[in-house]
């Protein structure tokens, strides 16, 4: 909640960021020295000002590629902790995917009802293994989401930034991890 209205504050002040610009442009063709030149100083100042507000944009405001990251992330660091069993790590990136999920929701409303999905059958499923500090019940559940990240990848299509259709995504394939994500930094036991 607090990113989303981040946002919005970051989103109003560039909005008025720009108002500003322009309002002090007309100002000054108005007032005295109406040239080409500052029409053409103003030009470039909204379009850079224009620039600035798409990269803030993106940056609070992260499409699936970069909230899968961290999705991927800690689905990495469940498995660790989960071999650790350290049960409240577990619950805790489980949480933790949730809510970047629903950023991915917000952002990309069309995957919203596929990302729910996927956490009522899949997450909350790990959860109760978590909850009931079950291993094998954990593996189970942790084997059977993995397969359905790739089967979202699969089926998801989407458009590369020229505009080029993306039939599938199947070639994004995540498996059991092989190595660490954080390569030894985070202590899985815990204390
Ligand atoms: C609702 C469908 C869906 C589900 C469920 C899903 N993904 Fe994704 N994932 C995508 C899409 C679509 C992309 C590509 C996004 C883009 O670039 O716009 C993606 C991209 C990724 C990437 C980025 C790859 C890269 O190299 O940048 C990773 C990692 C990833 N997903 C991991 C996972 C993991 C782990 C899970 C399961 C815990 C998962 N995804 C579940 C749809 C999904």
């Amino acid at each position: 909640m607090f990113k989303n209205t981040k946002l919005k504050v970051l989103a109003i002040f560039a909005v008025l960021a720009l108002a500003a610009i322009v309002l002090a442009g007309c100002g000054n063709t108005t007032a005295s020295s109406s040239s080409a030149a500052d029409n053409g100083d103003l030009a470039k100042k909204v379009d850079s000002l224009q620039k600035l507000m798409d990269v803030q944009q993106k940056s609070v405001n992260p499409g699936l590629g970069t909230v899968m990251i961290e999705y991927g992330q800690r689905m990495g660091k469940l498995w660790y902790s989960a071999q650790a069993k350290n049960w409240d790590m577990v619950r805790y990136q489980i949480d933790e995917m949730k809510e970047i999920q629903e950023t991915g929701e917000i952002t990309r409303p069309a995957r919203a009802d596929a990302l729910k999905a996927f956490e009522g059958k899949y997450l909350d499923t790990i959860d109760k293994a978590a909850q009931a500090k079950d291993a094998a019940q954990f593996e189970t559940a942790y084997k059977a989401a993995i397969d359905g990240c790739n089967s979202c990848h699969k089926s998801a299509k989407g458009k590369a930034g020229d505009g080029t259709e993306i039939p599938t995504y199947g070639f994004i394939k995540v498996q059991i991890p092989t190595g660490d994500p954080t390569n030894g930094f985070q202590d899985y036991k815990g204390n």
